[in-house]
This record gives C-alpha cells, sequence and structure tokens, in this order.
C-alpha cells in the first residue's frame, strides 16, 4: 500500500489543532503508520527542504518550522499521496478550498499549517530524514475492508 510523509508544522502545534488534523486523516480512510513529535534542527529543515535552497523564501521557511515542535508522520493508504494533497489544499491558504487544512486553518504561504509529500519518491526521502525503517509499523485498521 502507498505511504506518503505529512508534518503537522508548528502552527499546528502551538495552536492546538493537532487532534483536527488528525481527525481528518483518519476519517477520510488514512492509516497513520508513524508519528513522532520532534522540533526541528536547522539541518534537518535543511534536508527536507533542500530542493528550495537559494530561493527568496527559505530562510524565512527553516526559521519557521525550526521555531517550535512539529509532528512528523507516515500515512498509508490506496493513493495516499493524491489523496494527503487533496486533505491539504493548495500550497497558498488563500488559493486552498474551504474544506481544506489550509482552507480551513491557514493565512499565509509560510505558515500553511501542514506539509505533504508531492510524490511516491519525494515522500521515502522525506519519511527517511524522520523515520528508522522499523519505526514504520504495519497493522490493519478495523474499517478496512470497507474502505477496500
Ligand atoms: P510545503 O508544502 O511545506 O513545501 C515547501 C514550503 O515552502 C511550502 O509548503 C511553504 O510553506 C513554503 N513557501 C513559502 N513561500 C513559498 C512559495 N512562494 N512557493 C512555494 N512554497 C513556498
Amino acid at each position: 500500500m502507498e505511504k506518503t510523509f505529512v508534518m503537522l508544522k508548528p502552527s499546528a502545534v502551538t495552536r492546538g489543532i493537532i487532534g483536527n488534523i488528525l481527525s481528518r486523516l483518519e476519517n477520510r480512510g488514512l492509516k497513520i503508520v508513524a508519528m513522532k513529535m520532534t522540533q526541528l534542527t536547522e539541518e534537518k529543515a535543511g534536508k527536507l527542504y533542500a530542493v528550495h535552497k537559494g530561493k527568496p523564501f527559505y530562510e524565512s521557511l527553516v526559521e519557521y518550522v525550526t521555531s517550535a515542535p512539529v509532528v512528523a508522520l507516515v500515512v498509508e493508504g490506496e493513493d495516499a499521496v493524491k489523496i494527503m494533497r487533496k486533505l491539504v489544499g493548495n500550497t497558498n491558504p488563500k488559493e486552498a478550498e474551504s474544506g481544506t487544512i489550509r482552507g480551513d486553518w491557514a493565512m499565509t504561504t509560510t505558515k500553511n499549517v501542514i506539509h505533504a509529500s508531492d510524490s511516491v519518491e519525494n515522500a521515502k526521502t522525506e519519511m527517511n530524514i524522520f523515520f528508522a525503517p522499523q519505526e514504520i509499523l504495519t497493522y490493519k485498521r478495523a474499517d478496512e475492508n470497507w474502505l477496500y
């Protein structure tokens, strides 16, 4: 089954909306198979956002994501990358539809509350930054036969 990497950013933690966001993933049918609260170092943030190094928003992005704890997750499901990106909404919250996570809880692109990988390949790279292989678990959801 496909896996994707998700990170609840510092404003999700400090605003107390971790539970609301996780409920949306669970309600949709995605399965949380790894989860960790941690505070990013500049080095780790640099690995996660390596493709954005040198862009005008890079410094403010790193400053924000290292400013308070984050919650890192691996979630699993059929087409998990695509489903997660739909749940999250447009990178710019001003363009994100209401009903999406960013459309409901974010105001700016930098403080856009949540990150979700944009491809299966990037998901693998990103989950490896946060999790050892043995920390990604295998179990069945009780409703799995009714989701697929
Ligand atoms: P995220 O999905 O975590 O991936 C890269 C992040 O860079 C993005 O969300 C935004 O928080 C941040 N960012 C800031 N400015 C921009 C921009 N102009 N274009 C894309 N991403 C941006």
